[in-house]
């Protein structure tokens, strides 16, 4: 397999004009004509790849995604909240519109990627949280142009590599989150490489199912029970909640054990479940958390979550959190800095632990500078 390009690999970069894909898909609040970000992560994530290529004279176009407007201008999805944002961190970078405003994106159209790569000179890939996506941007422009991984991706692919090569052990796997169905491709790949796993959020209560527990109303998909009772009974120990945080029938906050009653939703783990899991936690040697254990936007059922992320945080083990819910949560609990690596990518991450490659990768790999 070649390898994939670096930053150094481009060369002179002065006077060039650089194409740098990045994952700006930042999480905003507000009216859709004038959105607030609410965590700038990912776009401080970019800014070393940004500051290498413009201290050595390159004029950076940053180009992203933001969120999914089906290839259609939608005012909720510009990118004009994030242009102003990266002004104040990096003057003079520009940031094209919203990439997924033109359906060549999703599409993988070449005139699309033609039309983004008129009058530019290299491309440099730093969208880790994108990938796993064959869009236009992330796997077009090294077709035809020099090109290399930025500084976040580059970072992001070691850590998750290592992690998934050559983990100390043991090595514990925590997922939550609300599909099961998400996760099933990962839970199985992770099985040849993982010591345990730990899983709570509404993913809970399909494997509660598959164990013959009645989980009243909460979440839980029905065609992926036997998948999970096959799961349940391979080589790995699954740890699954002892205890449920949760609304009864008439919609009153209850602790249940792991049967709930009818009309019950289930929306946190317990605290029986987050003491257990803690130690099987601070056990570990490696950690990759991925899903929080509840509904923990709302401080009703934060508990789990908030409990896991302390251990996460506690625990002497390496701990990667992948991207999205769990990195939000971590924030939220003000433990960020407590973690070894906070992926930017969510499914990025678990795609890359399954598969061990990803489509932006392997499109960096046959640029022309790598062959
Ligand atoms: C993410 O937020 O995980 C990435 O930006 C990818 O977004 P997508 O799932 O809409 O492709």
């Amino acid at each position: 397999m070649s390898r994939v390009p670096s930053l150094e690999d481009l060369g002179d970069v002065s006077g060039k004009r650089v194409l740098v894909r990045t994952d700006f898909n930042v999480p905003m609040e507000g009216p859709d004509d004038a959105r607030t970000i609410t965590d700038d992560f990912r776009i401080r994530a970019a800014l070393p790849t940004i500051e290498y290529l413009t201290s050595r004279g390159a004029h950076v176009v940053c180009a992203s995604h933001l969120g999914r407007p089906k290839g259609s201008p939608n005012a909720k999805y510009s990118m004009a909240p994030v242009r102003a944002r990266l002004a104040e961190l990096a003057p003079g970078v520009e940031l094209l519109e919203n990439l997924r405003f033109n359906p060549g994106e999703e599409g993988n159209d070449p005139l699309f990627v033609n039309q983004l790569i008129q009058g530019i000179d290299m491309y440099v890939d730093d969208a880790f949280g994108a990938a796993h996506r064959s869009h236009a941007s992330i796997v077009g422009p090294s077709l035809t142009l020099p090109s290399a991984a930025g500084r976040l991706l580059q970072r992001e692919v070691d850590v998750l590599g290592d992690l998934r090569e050559k983990p100390k052990r043991p090595f514990v796997a925590v997922l939550g989150g609300a599909k099961v169905s998400d996760k099933i491709g990962v839970i199985e790949a992770l099985q040849q490489r993982v010591d345990a796993f730990i899983i709570g959020g509404g993913m809970c209560f399909t494997f509660l199912a598959a164990q013959g527990y009645p989980v009243g109303n909460s979440i839980c998909e029905r065609d992926q029970i036997d998948i999970c009772k096959q799961l349940l009974s391979g080589p790995v120990p699954i740890h699954l909640p002892e205890d449920i945080i949760g609304l009864d029938a008439q919609g009153v906050y209850q602790t249940f054990g792991v049967r709930l009653p009818d009309g019950a939703k289930g929306l946190d783990i317990g605290p029986g479940s987050a003491a257990a899991f803690t130690d099987i936690i601070m056990d570990a040697r490696s950690v990759f958390w991925n899903g929080p254990m509840g509904m923990f936007e709302d401080p009703r059922f934060a508990s789990g979550t908030k409990t896991v992320a302390q251990a996460v945080a506690d625990t002497k083990a390496f701990t990667v959190v992948g991207g999205g819910d769990s990195a939000a949560a971590l924030a939220q609990f003000k433990l960020d800095d407590d973690v070894d690596h906070v992926s930017t990518g969510g499914g990025a991450s678990l795609e890359f632990l399954e598969l061990g490659d990803l489509p932006g990768l392997a499109a960096l790999r046959g640029a022309p500078n790598a062959r």
